[in-house]
This record gives structure tokens, sequence and C-alpha cells, in this order.
């Protein structure tokens, strides 16, 4: 299965009764298994959690950390860009060059990478001197 066909069929079990948005991502680990997941709201707004993350923690839940390529999808206007804190989350467990394809139901794709998507970046070298 497609990166694409993956994050395009989480994307359906979206639950998203409060903002109606939703969005699928999938991940590929460098030897070939993939992840995926959907957004899920929740009525206290703060606790919902983005399909990255979904698609991140059935990765860690199957024991794999390491992210070779990621695709996030969802009915935006434009191809759905990541939010800052899972453009963090990405950069936990993907390379600098490791890429990251945004796209739109409608089969628009934007092609980047995290470093791109989120240029400096905090990582654990900023805690050496700790
Ligand atoms: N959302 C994601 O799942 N991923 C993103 O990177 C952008 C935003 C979700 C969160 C919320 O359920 C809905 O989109 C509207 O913000």
């Amino acid at each position: 299965m497609t990166l694409r066909d993956a994050a395009a069929a989480v994307r359906e079990n979206a639950y998203v009764p409060y903002s109606g948005f939703k969005v699928g991502a999938a991940l590929r680990t460098p030897g070939g298994a993939v992840f995926s997941g959907c957004n899920v709201e929740n009525v206290a707004y703060p606790e919902g959690t983005c399909a990255e993350a979904g698609a991140i923690a059935a990765m860690i839940a199957a024991g794999e950390t390491v992210i070779a390529e990621a695709y996030v999808i969802a009915d935006s206007p434009d191809p759905v860009p990541p939010c800052g804190g899972c453009r963090q989350k990405l950069a936990e467990f993907a390379a600098p060059d490791a890429v990251v394809t945004l796209a739109t139901t409608d089969g628009v794709e934007k092609v980047t990478s995290v470093a791109e998507l989120l240029p400096g970046a905090f990582g654990k070298g900023h805690m050496d001197a700790v």
C-alpha cells in the first residue's frame, strides 16, 4: 500500500465532530512498515490529537522508532501543513532530510522535508551543557 493510500484510508476514520476537518497521516519506517493515524478530537478541545501524533503513536506501540518518510492528507485548498507541534514530533523520529509529502484529497502534493518544516529545530544537542 502506498503512503498516500494509507493516509487517505485512515483519514476516513477521523473523529472530528468539532472542526469537521479530517486529516490522515501515514509513516514508513526504513524497513518498509507503514503506520497510519487520524485526528481524534475531544469536547475539551485542547485534548484532541493530530493525525501525525496518532501515526507516531502506532509506530512506537509497534516497537519502531525511525520515520523514513511521512505523508499527510486533508481536504484543504492547499496541501495541508503539519501544525507546529507535529513538526517537532516528526523531528523526534525522522532525519532532517526525511521526505514529508503534504497533500490535498484532490491530488495536489507538495514534497518537503523535516528540516524545511522545522528550521532551527530544538534538538538533543541543545541540552549537552546540562
Ligand atoms: N490537524 C491535524 O490532525 N494535523 C495537522 O497537522 C493540522 C491539524 C487536525 C487537528 C484538528 O482536529 C483539526 O485538524 C483542525 O485543526
